[in-house]
């Protein structure tokens, strides 16, 4: 900081006497210095003599003039530290009028206002400008001391009240440098409680999948057995019914052969009361549609295993995702069965390198989504996939609602959500955002309000260098 202190001093008045007057009194020459010591040695006596201060002085005839170099002075940055004002200029504006206008620049000049008669009292002088603690009156006829003395003290005022307001200022500085650097950690924090949270709700998510689908191979398993031999036992029950009939028809022949009377009749009536033309008919029936029925029962539990791969989870494997679609469809099925037709659009596709049960995850996602999308009048989603040099493509397209475009940056962040408390968690997309970055893909949407939206999965066919799940 610098310590000289400033002792810039402005006079303006209309009499250039007083000009000569000031230059005496504040810049002593050397024959004014005399004429100072002769004047010092007769009030004070011979005590020695204090080195002069040296003042800066600049003199305007009228406030106009004084206004433009106290501007001047502003735009130099060397301000007047005080300004001696008189009060009675008769051209121009007077004394009260020029202090109004040097302060409503420069709050901070200290004023010393002289004059020997004025046309304000010195109580109105002070409540107009409102400047009690900046403002002094010195009656003329002035003497030489008390200029000095308050060119020296008000000098010095103006300098202590500068650097006050520097510190006041860089104190203000470093308060608001603190405040920054507390904003700064406790958004630091947040963000790290963010992500903790984001974690915790992954592991939360992870353990439910791993759980679903431990549960899912040993349902698959214990339903695997029944399936199997109830499946086989119908195949056989086929094969001894077509036997069966055979002999049934062997005896329909043989009964014509009976001559007529009692055993004919008997039998004849009995055939007719067990409709056992219709029993023929139908049982081959009932057998093809339970063959059916536990064919699809297998098919689920195979889909069941297939989705949750609890068999070989996190671990990286070439996988048939277009498989993986379709089993993760099935599981699905039950929550788009109401709202939407499923299109599917599939060219074949090479074998991928991932976490398989992930990308289903991924894609179940995606399907509920877009099921949830639909309003109440039945919708399409549309499936597609697709290669593009070393990367498979893998597209869930629905014609619902759409995303509003404020919401669109926001939809993979963790915890948001549209949708009403118990349906939505906010978390599929978050996690499947991850799933995917984990796979080195890219995970895109594309939402027209009312028309509908399509999210696109892209991976790498061959992880080069597969990141730890
Ligand atoms: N297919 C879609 N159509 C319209 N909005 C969607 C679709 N998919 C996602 N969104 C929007 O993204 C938000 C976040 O999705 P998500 O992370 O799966 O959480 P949740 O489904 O639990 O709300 C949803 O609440 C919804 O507003
Ligand atoms: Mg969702």
């Amino acid at each position: 900081m610098n310590t000289a202190i400033n002792r810039r001093i402005l006079l303006i008045d209309d009499t250039p006497t007083i000009h000569d007057d000031f230059r005496k009194i504040l810049t002593p020459g050397p024959s004014a210095s005399t004429d100072l010591d002769d004047l010092e040695s007769a009030l004070f006596g011979s005590a020695p003599k204090a080195p002069a201060t040296v003042y800066e002085l600049e003199c305007a005839y009228g406030g106009q003039e004084g206004l433009g170099k106290l501007l001047d002075a502003a735009a130099q940055a060397r301000p007047y530290a005080l300004a001696f004002v008189d009060m009675r200029m008769p051209d121009g504006w007077d004394g009260a009028q020029t202090i109004e206008e040097l302060w409503k620049h420069d709050p901070l000049l200290q004023v010393v206002v002289c004059t020997a008669y004025s046309d304000y009292s010195w109580d109105e002088l002070l409540d107009r400008l409102n400047g009690h603690d900046r403002l002094l009156i010195l009656k003329k006829p002035f003497d030489n001391i008390e200029v000095q003395q308050m060119a020296n003290t008000l000098t010095t005022k103006w300098e202590m009240t500068r650097r006050a307001q520097l510190q006041m200022s860089q104190l203000e500085a470093l308060v608001a440098q603190r405040t920054q650097a507390f904003q700064q950690a406790s958004e630091a924090l947040q963000h790290e409680m963010d992500e903790r949270m984001l974690l915790e709700s992954q592991l939360v998510q992870s353990e439910k999948l791993a759980s679903l689908g431990q549960l899912a191979a040993g349902v698959a398993h214990e339903i695997n057995n029944p399936v199997g031999f109830i499946s086989s036992n119908l195949s056989t029950l086929g094969t001894y019914f077509g036997q069966m009939q055979q002999m049934l028809e062997a005896y329909r022949q043989a009964e014509a052969a009976l001559a007529p009377g009692e055993p004919r009749l008997g039998l004849e009536q009995l055939r007719a009361s067990l409709e056992l033309d219709f029993l023929l008919q139908d049982i081959p029936q009932l057998i093809k549609e339970s063959k059916d029925g536990i064919g699809r029962v297998s098919q689920i539990v195979k889909d069941l295993k297939d989705f949750s791969r609890v068999d070989s989870t996190q671990h990286w494997q070439w996988a048939d995702l277009q498989q993986g679609m379709d089993s993760t469809l099935n599981i699905v099925a039950a929550e788009i069965k109401y709202k939407a037709d499923v299109v599917k659009q599939y060219v074949p596709l090479p074998e991928v390198e991932c976490l398989p049960s992930q990308i289903n995850q991924v894609v179940m996602n995606l399907i509920v989504n877009a099921a949830q999308a639909m309003g109440s009048e039945r919708g399409t989603i549309t499936l597609s996939n697709g290669v593009q040099g070393d990367t498979v493509w893998l597209q869930v397209a629905d014609n619902g609602a759409g995303i509003a475009p404020q919401h669109l940056a926001k939809i993979f962040d963790p915890f948001f959500t549209t949708k009403p408390v118990g349906q939505g968690t906010g978390l599929g997309l978050s996690l499947s955002y991850g799933i995917i970055k984990k796979h080195r893909g890219e995970i895109t949407v594309h939402s027209e309000v009312g028309k509908g939206t399509t999210f696109r999965v892209e991976l790498p066919i061959r992880q080069t260098a597969p990141a730890t799940s």
